[in-house]
């Protein structure tokens, strides 16, 4: 199981629930919850990235909205709401379940789940660059004015406690991935890698090595990249 039939299993939806999807990007997670019985599906990003197929699913309702802003959904009408490595992109991310738990329903839950980007693992025969290239990527900020928190998935906890909402259980699990071809998870990551370096000459060059062993590996079946994810469920009084 994947993280998105994961964390849609932690919410549990009852049948006909209305459900958000909380920074959606193509819909890989409203997917998993359309396989749910859900009424009805609030794909929610600040960017129009949902797949075209969804946009015309009679079950889904797409919003190009702000997290970092009260949302424009019926105050307590969600039944469930998740987020799925989308907290690491927020300003505020207490302010955000403030938001959260204003749109549950009383006794509604709130599945809160993020990557831990630090605990990136990849086969690499080379521990200390592996180490070196994770630390410069964790830290780098993908573009001009953006930040993402590489250690988003520890702090899930913390943020928990500050919410006005009650902790219902905790999670954490690691996929593992095999493969290492264009469009694959370990790719994009290493992708964020290669870009991350790309204003060190020398450490880009050895990026470039790097993922050229990663690929080799790839081939010969050897490749194995995972993160840990976690994961805590929330609930409304
Ligand atoms: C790493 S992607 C995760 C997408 C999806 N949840 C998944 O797991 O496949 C993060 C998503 O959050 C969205 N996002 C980032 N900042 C946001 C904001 N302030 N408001 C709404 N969405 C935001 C991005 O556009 C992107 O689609």
């Amino acid at each position: 199981m994947g993280r998105f039939e994961n964390v849609t299993r932690l919410a549990q939806p009852a049948s006909r629930s209305v459900v958000a999807d909380l920074g959606c990007g193509p819909g890989r997670l409203t997917r998993a919850l359309l396989a749910t019985d859900a009424a009805l599906v609030h794909a929610v990003d600040v960017a129009a990235t949902l797949d075209d197929d969804l946009l015309l699913d009679p079950r889904v309702r797409a919003h190009i909205a702000d997290l970092d802003r009260p949302l424009p959904l019926p105050e307590a009408g969600l039944d469930v709401a998740i987020s799925l490595n989308t907290l690491e992109h927020l300003a505020d991310p207490a302010a955000h379940l403030d938001d959260v738990q204003r749109l549950l329903r009383p006794g509604g839950r709130f599945v809160l789940a993020q990557s831990d980007w630090d605990t990136a693992l990849f086969s690499s025969t080379d521990d200390q660059l592996t180490r070196t290239l994770i630390d410069h990527w964790v830290a780098h900020a993908p573009s001009a004015g953006a930040s993402v928190d590489g250690f988003a998935g520890r702090k899930l906890l913390r943020y928990a406690d500050v919410s006005g909402l009650a902790l219902e259980s905790v999670h954490s699990w690691a996929d593992p991935h095999r493969r290492f071809d264009v469009g694959s998870v370990a790719w994009k990551v290493a992708t964020g890698v290669l870009a991350a370096v790309s204003d060190d000459r020398d450490l880009s060059a050895r990026a470039a090595g790097w993922v050229e062993e990663l690929r080799q590996l790839a081939r010969a079946g050897r490749f194995l990249f995972t993160v840990t994810d976690v994961a805590v469920v929330l609930r409304k009084a």
